[in-house]
């Protein structure tokens, strides 16, 4: 991709849900690409610390704000103090069954938030937006792998939530041609950076697979549960696009600059909606065999039925990221357990 050189103003991204696991990777990522990240966010799923950690790798005090998003007058508050050019929106709620039991705590939290800072952007000027979206708003996609075509018929109240933002984002920009928008839908996040220093640290009990596995390893939990194994797969469990969060990371630098390119033209860019995945699934018992193998440690697991809700088979058509982004996964499953595994062993109970 070509390359351009970036003045202060356009240094400045705001990263919203920054200390969270996708955003702490992005920010690290974020200024090894030159750019100048301001962080915000509530701490409701994330600890201080985290920020601690990314100086540590990046040798760097950055400014963090713990602001929650639906509040627009803090907000504008660092948008008048900084020089901001784009956002990348990653806070928000996202355990699909919690959001079941509670969808007014869900919609409430995500779609505010992107209300409120779309308003102070609109309000200072900022026009460059990228989202994170999920693939969750596939739902039971019936042509596997998945591209951006495939209608999205979402199963749950937090991937409703995720196509209401997008669609928000869509009418701001047919309101306002100028603004410049990037919705990235990812598939299954995992792994961590490869120093060990930061990493997935869910509160409570995790909801998903990877970080289940490396409780385990590390001796926080007995076993995990397999959700069934007669599904119609090589083995019966279920097959998802497991992404390494380094390479979703770098995802977002591709989708940035995609965004400053053609923000320097005049004609009018309609948003673009884009899966960030590798384009190839694993089963749960190769994600299991893999752990194993890298960390030299026996997992435990029983067969138990369906999780109610989950589907056979996810991954992505990643062709359209190669295209508009010139942008693919490198990293590997042996990575993903590597990077997941060193951050867990080095951090048993997640960050102090
Ligand atoms: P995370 O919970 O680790 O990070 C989200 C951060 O947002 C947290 O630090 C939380 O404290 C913060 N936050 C939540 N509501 C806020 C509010 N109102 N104001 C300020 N901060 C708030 O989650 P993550 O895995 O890093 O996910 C980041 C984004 O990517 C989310 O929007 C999520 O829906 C999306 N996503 C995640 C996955 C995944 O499997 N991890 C998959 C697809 C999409
Ligand atoms: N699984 C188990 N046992 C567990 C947890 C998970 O067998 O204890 C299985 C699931 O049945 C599934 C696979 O592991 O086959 C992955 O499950 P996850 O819960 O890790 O991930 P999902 O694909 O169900 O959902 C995740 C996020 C969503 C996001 C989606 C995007 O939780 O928020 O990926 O593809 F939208």
């Amino acid at each position: 991709m070509k390359d351009h050189r970036l003045n202060d103003t356009e240094k400045g991204v705001l990263v919203t849900g920054g200390t969270g696991y996708i955003g702490s990777h992005a920010v690290v990522t974020l200024i090894a690409a030159g750019y100048n990240p301001v962080i915000v966010d509530n701490l409701s799923n994330s600890k201080v610390s985290a920020l601690e950690r990314i100086s540590k790798i990046t040798k760097k005090k950055l400014p963090f704000y713990k602001i929650d998003m639906r509040d627009s007058a803090a907000l504008d508050k660092v948008f008048q103090k900084h020089p901001i050019a784009s956002v990348i929106h990653f806070a928000g709620l996202k355990a699909v069954g919690e959001s079941v039991a509670e969808p007014l705590r869900y919609y409430e939290n995500n779609i505010q938030s992107a209300i409120s800072l779309c308003f102070v952007m609109a309000k200072r000027g900022v026009k460059k937006i990228i989202f994170s979206s999920s693939a969750a708003v596939y739902g039971d996609a019936s042509i596997i792998p998945i591209s951006e075509n495939c209608f999205p018929e979402p199963t749950n109240p937090y991937a409703r939530s995720k196509i209401i933002i997008e669609q928000i984002l869509q009418d701001i920009h047919v309101a306002d041609p100028a603004w410049r928008v990037i919705l990235l839908r990812y598939f299954n996040p995992v792994g961590a950076h490869q120093s060990g220093l930061i990493g997935e640290d869910p509160q409570g009990t995790p909801n998903n697979l990877m970080p289940l596995i490396s409780q385990v390893a590390v001796g926080r939990r007995k076993r995990i549960n397999i959700f069934g194994d007669d599904y119609p797969t090589t083995d019966g469990t279920g097959v998802r696009d497991y992404i390494h969060v380094m390479d979703l990371a770098e995802g977002h630098i591709a989708a940035l600059k995609q965004i400053e390119k053609t923000a320097l033209k005049k004609s009018t860019q309609k948003p673009m909606i884009i899966n960030l995945g590798t384009g190839r699934g694993y089963t749960v018992m190769e994600m299991l065999h893999a752990f194993e193998e890298v960390s030299g440690k026996k997992i435990p697991y029983r067969i138990t039925k369906r999780r109610p809700g989950d589907i056979a088979a996810c991954y992505a058509d990643t062709t359209l990221a190669r295209k508009l982004l010139g942008w693919k996964a490198r990293r590997g499953l042996v990575d993903m357990c590597a990077d997941a595994w060193r951050w867990q062993s080095r951090n048993p109970q997640g960050y102090p």
